[in-house]
Order: C-alpha cells, then structure tokens, then sequence
C-alpha cells in the first residue's frame, strides 16, 4: 500500500465526520447570519470539503472518482441543509413580521344587524305604539284553557282544526294541557283577567303550528295580536286602527280591503288585505271581541266593548322586501340575511 492509498482511505472517514459535524452544527442555527457562517465553513472556498475536490489528483488515480463522487455527494446534501434551513429561517421572520405589521389595514369586524323579522315587528309595534297602544309579550308555551276555551273554542269546536297543535307531551295537569300557543290570541285573555278596561295593547310574540312547511307556512311564525277594550268601541274604530297602522307601514296611498272571516272569539270578523302590485295580499284577522270572551274573563259584555286583531309578521316582511319563499328567514344563510 503506497501513501496515496492510505490518503485514500483516511479521506473517506474524514468526509463521513465531516459530513457529521456539519449536519449537527446546522441544527442549532436560527439566524440568518449564522447560517451564512455555517455555508462559508462547509461549503466555501476553505472548506475542507473543496480542498477534497480541488486537490483530487493527489490521491491514488483508481480511488478519485470514488472520492470525487462522495465529496459530490455531500456537497449536494449540504447544500439542500442549506437551503431548508434558510426556508425555515425566511418563513419565521415573514410570520414573526406579520404579527406586528402595522401597515396592514386592519380586518373589518363583522357587525351584526336584526333579523328582518325583528325588525318588522319593531317597525309594526312602533306604529301602533304612536297610537296609544302598549307592548306586551307573553308564553310561547300555553295552557289550552287560554288558546282555546276562553276564546270561545271549546272542546269540541270543530274550529280548533284551524289551529294544527303541537302539545306538550305531558298528563294533564288538573285537567289542563299545556301546548305551543296556536296563535298569539290567548294573550287576549291573560290581558283581560289581569286588567280592568280601558285598554289598548300589542303583543308580538311566536307560534307553532303542526303544518307542512311550503312557500308560504311555516311550523313557527310570528304574530302581533291586538286588543283594545273600552266603553264605547265600535267597528269603525278597528277600522280606523287598521287603516292608519297600514298606511304607517306601506305608504298613504296603500288601499285596504275588509271582507268577513269567522274568527270564534270575534263576532264580526274579518279579514283585512291591502292592495299591492294589483292584487289583494292579506295581512291581518280582525274582529269585535265576543262577548262570550269578555264573559270569560269576568268583563261585562253590556258595559265594555273592543276589537282584536292578529297581524302575521312573516308576511308583512314579504310583502315588504319581495320575498316569495318564508323558509329564508329561518335558514340562517348569511347571503339572504345580510341584505336587510
Ligand atoms: N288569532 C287569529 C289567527 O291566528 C287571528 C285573529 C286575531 C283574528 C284576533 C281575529 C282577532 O289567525
């Protein structure tokens, strides 16, 4: 063995421990800077691993393109070190940078607005509120004595297939049954029992009813019922409420029809439309209290006398806005909601 051959073979371990302490000292680098260092002692002009490839003729001539190929072979490998870590080192500063980029302009939050449900019922109830009416709310959840029997819909009645139930699965209580209220009527008697005439009061509030949902129903929806009791109230005083509440809510020129409905806890009822794009749309169910309902809460039906009416919200804001399906209001899409 001549010293070029022995050269040879100490040269392979040298490369192997080079390759080594190079691979651990890249490691701990997390500066730019040190990097730059750590390429001029690996990879420079005066690296031991140049030295290699420059002197390459003093080793044995069979052993050199081995020794070439190796030295190759790391300088490739170094060199993706190099280039992974200064990917590293890039995206560190780049994301350290953005936290405290002031130039940015800032991310506009995101307000919210109401509901265009919400909204109608204010813009209604406030109409009526310029008309010396109050603001009340009441259960969601109702004894069926309230949405049906003081009403005037017995047992019975084959008017309580107008109002699809949904009960509350529970024995009765003292021969009650609990219900989500129908319609917001029962308010009308909770009202009366708990006050003496005169009176004036909106209740907007929401109801259920076990229905199939289309275009046009829905098993939950709001309604605004009204009351107005007093000595001497007559038709023409719903009449006029109503003509005044609409024209707040659809514009002076807006024309109004009445025709009769039956209502049980109403005698005369009606049904009232507006006009709108040359149709009649209906809006609201009116009507003379009963006087079996007066009766029912203990009201004397020869002293005092009132009207009632049940406005259905959903469809006023439909009306409103020219929406023609109601299930949009309550499938939470940012793109319908957003627009009001
Ligand atoms: N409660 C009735 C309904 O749900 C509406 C109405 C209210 C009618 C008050 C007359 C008087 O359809």
């Amino acid at each position: 063995m001549n010293l070029k051959d022995s050269k040879s073979k100490l040269v392979f371990s040298e490369l192997s421990d080079f390759k080594k302490i190079a691979e651990i000292d890249i490691e701990k680098i997390n500066q730019a800077q040190d990097l730059e260092e750590w390429k001029i002692k690996y990879l420079g002009r005066k690296s031991f691993l140049t030295n290699v490839l420059r002197d390459i003729k003093n080793y044995d001539i069979s052993e050199r393109p081995a020794i070439g190929s190796e030295a190759n072979k790391i300088r490739k490998f170094l060199g993706n070190l190099f280039e992974e870590k200064q990917n590293i080192i890039k995206n560190n500063q780049q994301s350290s940078l953005g936290a405290f980029d002031y130039s940015l302009s800032g991310r506009i939050p995101n307000i919210g607005r109401l509901h265009p449900v919400t909204q109608t019922i204010r813009e209604v109830c406030s109409a009526f509120s310029s008309l010396g009416f109050q603001i009340q709310e009441g259960p969601e959840v109702e004894w069926d004595l309230y949405n049906f029997d003081l009403l005037n819909i017995p047992k019975n009645h084959p008017a309580r297939d107008m109002w699809d139930t949904l009960w509350i699965d529970e024995e009765e209580i003292e021969g009650k049954k609990m219900l989500l209220r129908t319609h917001t009527s029962p308010m009308q008697a909770r009202i009366m029992e708990k006050n003496d005439p005169p009176i004036r009061v909106v209740i907007p509030g929401k109801c259920y009813r076990y229905e199939a949902t289309d275009s046009t129903h829905e098993w939950h929806f709001n309604q605004i019922e009204g009351l107005a009791i007093d000595t001497n109230l007559n038709f023409t005083d719903l009449k006029g409420t109503l003509y005044d509440f609409a024209r707040k809510i659809f514009g002076s020129e807006r024309k109004i029809r009445f025709r009769c409905d039956y209502f049980p806890f109403v005698e005369p009822g009606v049904d009232m439309s507006i006009d709108w794009n040359n149709d009649w749309i209906e809006i609201l169910g009116a009507g003379m209290v009963h006087p079996k309902v007066l009766e029912s809460v203990g009201y004397d039906p020869e002293k005092y006398s009132g009207f009632a009416f049940g406005v259905g919200v959903e469809r006023i804001a439909m009306i409103r806005h020219g929406i023609d399906d109601i299930r949009h209001f309550y499938g939470n899409d940012m793109r319908f909601l957003s627009q009001f």
